[in-house]
């Protein structure tokens, strides 16, 4: 794969980093892409895992065909073989009428089965068999019919003990990983890392019409790429938006406010500190800065123009005033400016579009959700929230969230 074709998909899904595990898998996601073979996608939680799917499936022949997305973990055992191979009529207690099922809707498509490892081992057998045949029967029916659905399915490490405990069949396991994609864990990904902290509290700022985007000093940037990242990615973007709302007083991150986190590598890491190989610092330089802010531009103007055209699909059916001036978009330190690389759109509108909660009201819900955790121990919540109690009890007046 050439990297102007990776780099275009990066963009058009908004995924950020270099690092040569993470270009492996997507460049190994894009060349099976136009194949009918099962992937297994494997890494630990937070890795990104859901991004492949889609792309493999726009990717495909069966772009134009129906994609579903399945989460096995959150459908009731009791449910799921229902809806994944549909039933008859009365075929059990509540089967008011029949369901084709996702096998049977998503016939000539793709189908995500996320966190496959939760399959009842009884739905297990069901799936093998369409996998192996394409046949598959209705719950409560005895008629065999055919599909064909390509399968795409994730799952964290777990698997492996799931295997061994006996709770997954390994004939699946293995038919499901024609082709297995590693999703590499965020302490891996060396500079990505920085740059994943810059896209998220680029977007924070946006979001919340901030005028400034949190910075790391180089020491904090040391520190986030020593550290073990348990919740990788999802952890990173939790953290940086936490920090963003919750910082006022300074728009540039330290060791020390990342230790108030507990974002801190232990003495192993610090000491035996292995750098990966592919993400020195120097890579981590001014040119993949550019590239990174210039794919989210070019993300945001695609989505910008895909609401255009939303909009403009609205405004036929029902014309409506939907005049309304974009937000001035956050300014940014002037070394990260992009100067030659600055599309003509602004590329903040969508956010306007979408929701514009203040930062104050973002920041109350922090709260809420920090007290309701803790039952109303203010004490607890304001550990959680890395403020004193006190600054904790003017908020809650300040909000006016004292109890009855
Ligand atoms: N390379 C990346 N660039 C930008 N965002 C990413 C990247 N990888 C993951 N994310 C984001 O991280 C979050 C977690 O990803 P997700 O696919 O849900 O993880 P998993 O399914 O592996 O647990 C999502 O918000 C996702 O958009
Ligand atoms: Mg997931």
């Amino acid at each position: 794969m050439d990297s102007k074709e990776l780099q275009r998909i990066k963009a058009r899904y908004g995924i950020v980093g270099n690092c040569e595990a993470l270009n492996h898998a997507l460049d190994t996601a894009l060349q099976v892409a136009n194949t009918d073979l099962s992937v297994l996608i494997t890494g630990e939680s937070g890795v990104g895992k859901e991004i492949l799917p889609r792309l493999i499936h726009d990717n495909s022949l069966r772009r134009t065909r129906k994609y579903f997305a399945i989460n096995c973990g959150s459908i009731p055992e009791g449910t799921i073989d229902s809806e994944l191979f549909g039933h008859e009529k009365g075929a059990f207690t509540g089967a008011i009428g029949e369901h084709a099922g996702y096998f049977g809707v998503a016939d000539g498509g793709t189908l995500f089965l996320d966190e496959v490892g939760e399959l009842p081992i009884s739905t297990q057998a069901r799936l093998l068999r369409v996998l192996e045949t394409g046949e598959y029967i209705r719950v409560g029916a005895s008629e065999v019919r055919k599909t064909n659905v390509r399968i795409v399915a994730a799952t964290n490490v777990n698997i492996q003990n799931a295997i061994r405990d006996g709770k997954f069949r390994e004939d699946l396991f293995f038919r499901l990983s024609t082709i297995p994609i590693k999703m590499p864990p965020l302490r891996e990904r060396g500079a990505d890392i920085i740059l994943l902290f810059k896209k998220f509290a680029m977007e924070v700022a946006a979001k919340y019409q901030m005028p400034q985007y949190l910075t790391l000093t180089p020491e904090a940037e040391e520190v986030m790429k020593r550290y073990k990242w348990p919740g990788n990615i999802r952890q990173l973007k939790n953290l940086t938006e936490q920090l963003s709302i919750l910082l006022r007083d300074t728009r540039i991150v330290t060791p020390e406010i990342l230790s108030e986190y507990e974002i801190w590598p232990t003495i192993e890491e610090q000491g035996g500190l292995v750098r990966v190989g592919h993400a020195s610092s120097e890579q981590h330089s001014y040119a993949s800065e550019r590239e990174m802010l210039f794919q989210m531009m070019n993300a945001m103007h695609n989505e910008i123009n895909s609401l255009k055209q939303q909009l403009a699909t609205i405004q036929q059916n029902a014309p409506v005033d939907l005049s309304f001036a974009p937000p001035s978009a956050p300014s940014m330190p002037a070394h990260h400016t992009p100067s030659d690389a600055a599309p003509d759109a602004t590329p903040y509108a969508e956010e306007y579009v979408e929701e514009s909660l203040s930062i104050d009201e973002q920041e109350k819900r922090l709260i809420i959700k920090a007290l309701e955790k803790n039952h109303g121990r203010r004490k607890k919540a304001a550990e959680e929230l890395h403020i004193s109690e006190r600054t904790l009890y003017r908020k809650i007046k300040e909000y006016g969230l004292e109890e009855e």
